[in-house]
C-alpha cells in the first residue's frame, strides 16, 4: 500500500519525505487555507519536494469551470493530480480530463455508487472519506471494503485512496482491505512507528549495556 501525506504544510512534507516512505501528497482547500503562502506557489513548492502525485483541488462546481481550472493546475508541475468532487459535473470533467491525459482524484466519496461511476468516467483515483463517515456513526471502512470488492469484480484500475484518516487503525485496516493508497495526516504518520514496548526495550538494552560496561570498567 502506498502512503501519501494529507497536508499542505511544507515542513511536515519534508519531514515525512526524509523518512523515505512517502509516495505522494494530497491537499484540499482547507489544508491550503492553513498555510501562509499563496496556494498556487505553495503547490509549486510541494511538487518540488515530492516526486510522487500531488493532488490539487478545483473550486468550480460546473464541469467547464472544473476543466478550465484543471488545465491551469496541471501547468504547475508534471506530478499534479486534479482533485474533483464526486458530483455529476465532476463525472463529466473527469471523463474530459481522462481524454486529455490529465490525472484525476475524485474526492468527497461517500458511497459505493459514486465510486463505481467515477471509475466508469475514467478517474485515476477515488478518495473515500472514512473519518467523516465515522463522525456520523457510519462505519467508514465498510465503504472502502465495498469499493475494493466492486473494483475487483470488474477489474477496475481506478486506485483507492483512503482519506480522512484519523488514527493508525484506519491505516492498518486500509492495508487489510487492500486499498491502493492511504493518505495520512502527519500527526498520524508519526504514530505509525510508535510502540511503547519498543521504547521500553531500547531503554532496557541501553541500561544493561551501561551496567555491563560499568562492571567491566570499559568505555
Ligand atoms: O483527505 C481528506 C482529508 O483532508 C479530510 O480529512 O479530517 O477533514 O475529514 P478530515
Amino acid at each position: 500500500m502506498k502512503l501519501f501525506i494529507d497536508t499542505a504544510n511544507l515542513e511536515e512534507i519534508k519531514k515525512a519525505n526524509s523518512y523515505g516512505i512517502l509516495d505522494g501528497v494530497t491537499t484540499n482547500p482547507t489544508l491550503l487555507s492553513r498555510e501562509k503562502n499563496e496556494p498556487i506557489s505553495q503547490l509549486e513548492k510541494i511538487c518540488k519536494v515530492v516526486d510522487g502525485p500531488v493532488s490539487a483541488e478545483v473550486l468550480s462546481l460546473d464541469a467547464n469551470g472544473m476543466i478550465r481550472e484543471a488545465k491551469e493546475r496541471a501547468k504547475i508541475a508534471s506530478n499534479i493530480v486534479i482533485k474533483i468532487p464526486c458530483t455529476v459535473d465532476g463525472l463529466k470533467a473527469a471523463k474530459k480530463l481522462k481524454s486529455l491525459n490529465i490525472e484525476t482524484n475524485l474526492t468527497l466519496c461517500f458511497s459505493p455508487s459514486q465510486a463505481l461511476l467515477v471509475a466508469k468516467a475514467g478517474a485515476t483515483y477515488v478518495s473515500p472519506f472514512v473519518g467523516r463517515l465515522d463522525d456520523i456513526s457510519t462505519e467508514g471502512m465498510d465503504l472502502v471494503g465495498d469499493i475494493r470488492l466492486i473494483y475487483d469484480n470488474y477489474g477496475i484500475s481506478t486506485q483507492i485512496i483512503v482519506a480522512s484518516i484519523r488514527h493508525p487503525l484506519h491505516f492498518v485496516e486500509s492495508a487489510r482491505i487492500g486499498a491502493d493508497i492511504a493518505t495520512v495526516p502527519f500527526a498520524v504518520i508519526e504514530k505509525l512507528m510508535k510502540h511503547p514496548l519498543t521504547d521500553i526495550g531500547i531503554e532496557r538494552f541501553m541500561n544493561d549495556w551501561k551496567k555491563l560496561k560499568d562492571n567491566l570498567q570499559i568505555k
